[in-house]
């Protein structure tokens, strides 16, 4: 069984195998989250993700960590929230299970993943937290080579949303 739960933290300074990073399709650095993991990693970080020709929005690319603590980060680029109309929750979706399953392939037994798309890109929080913990519900199910997922919030607000949806299942 694999182990889900929520904890407030910088993702930067979490001791896990892979930590996703929300980041734009250029995969060249951004703000937010992705920011804070270009910073931490250093500069081979983005070396190494100018190699790899961007990345389209629901999908998933991988990298080594560099200076991070963490052995590998999992780039994904979530939607733009346009109100809900444009696909956003299969998208959404989709950079959880594309993260999840370039974990497997690659032995990462511990991942952490931030609250995709709820930043800069606008997805409201409640909504995004909801796909967010069923998608991983549903996905690591089937993958089962897992042992653990975090959601790492940056706000007691976004925990708290998080720890209630966990608590029902
Ligand atoms: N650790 C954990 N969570 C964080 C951290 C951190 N160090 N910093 C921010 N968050 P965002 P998006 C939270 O805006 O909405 C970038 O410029 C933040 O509070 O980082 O997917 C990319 O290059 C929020 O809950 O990502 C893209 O252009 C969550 O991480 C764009 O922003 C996501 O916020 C992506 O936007």
């Amino acid at each position: 069984m694999t182990k889900l739960r929520a904890l407030q933290a910088n993702i930067v300074t979490l001791q896990v195998d892979a930590i996703v990073n929300a980041a734009n399709s250029s995969l060249l650095g951004g703000g937010g989250v992705d920011g804070a993991i270009h910073r931490a990693a250093g500069p081979e970080l983005l070396a190494e993700c100018r190699t790899l020709g961007g990345c389209k929005t629901g999908d998933a690319k991988l990298t080594r960590g560099y200076r991070l603590p963490a052995k590998f980060v999992i780039h994904t680029v979530g939607p733009v929230w346009h109100s809900g109309k444009k696909g956003e929750p299969e998208l959404l979706a989709s950079c959880y299970r594309k993260s999840l399953t370039v974990a497997s392939e690659n032995g990462i037994k511990t991942i952490a993943f931030p609250s995709i798309s709820t930043g800069v890109y606008g997805y409201p929080i409640e909504l995004a937290a909801q796909i967010a913990v069923q998608t991983v519900s549903d996905t690591v199910q089937k993958l089962s080579k897992i042992d653990e997922v975090i959601f790492c919030c940056f706000s007691s607000n976004d925990l708290s949303i998080y720890e209630s949806l966990l608590n029902k299942g």
